[in-house]
C-alpha cells in the first residue's frame, strides 16, 4: 500500500497489488471502499473494481499460478480514477458486440455506462484499464 500526496495536484494515490485468485475480488472492492468510504460514489467504484479485477484474472497471466494484479486509486477533489494493472496476455480489453452479451461480454459495457471514460494503455506483457468517476463534493 502506498498512501501518497501530490500536493499541487491535490491528488491522493493509493495502490496495492493483490494474488490473482477470485476470492481477492471482493478484497479489492474493500481496499476500494475503505478509501472512498460512505460517499455516494463508492457503491459505483466497487462495482467497476470488480468487473476490472475480474478481467484481469479471467483473460490475462494475472490468474494464472502466481499471478498478481494491482490496484490503484486516484482520488482529486472532483474526480476519481480506478485502475486495474495485470500480467497481461494475448487478448484485448474490448467492447462485445451487443447481441453476442447473452451469458458474457457484458462487464465492460457496464463499466462504460457507470464512468465517464475508460481506456487501456500496455500491451501484452501487461496492461492497465483504467476508469475515470466524477466525484461529487461530500459535506
Ligand atoms: N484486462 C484484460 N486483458 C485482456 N483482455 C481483456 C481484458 N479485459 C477484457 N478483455 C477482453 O475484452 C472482452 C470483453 O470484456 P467484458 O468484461 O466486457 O466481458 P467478459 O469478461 O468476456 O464477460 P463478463 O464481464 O460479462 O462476465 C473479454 O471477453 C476479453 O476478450
Ligand atoms: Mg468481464
Amino acid at each position: 500500500m502506498c498512501p501518497m500526496l501530490n500536493s499541487r495536484l491535490d491528488i491522493h494515490r493509493w495502490c496495492r497489488n493483490f494474488p490473482g485468485t477470485k476470492a481477492q475480488i471482493s478484497e479489492a472492492r474493500r481496499f476500494v471502499a475503505s478509501y472512498l468510504g460512505d460517499r455516494p460514489e463508492t457503491y459505483t467504484a466497487e462495482v467497476v473494481i470488480s468487473e476490472l479485477a475480474t478481467n484481469a484474472i479471467r483473460h490475462t497471466h494475472s490468474g494464472q499460478a502466481a499471478g498478481r494484479f494491482g490496484v490503484t486509486l486516484h482520488a482529486g477533489t472532483t474526480l476519481l480514477i480506478l485502475a486495474v494493472h495485470d500480467e497481461g496476455g494475448p487478448s484485448t480489453p474490448r467492447l462485445c458486440q451487443a447481441e453476442n452479451t447473452d451469458q458474457s461480454g457484458r462487464g465492460l459495457h457496464l463499466v462504460e455506462s457507470l464512468t465517464t471514460r475508460w481506456g487501456v494503455h500496455g500491451d501484452e506483457s501487461g496492461r492497465t484499464v483504467w476508469a475515470l468517476i466524477p466525484l461529487g463534493r461530500t459535506a
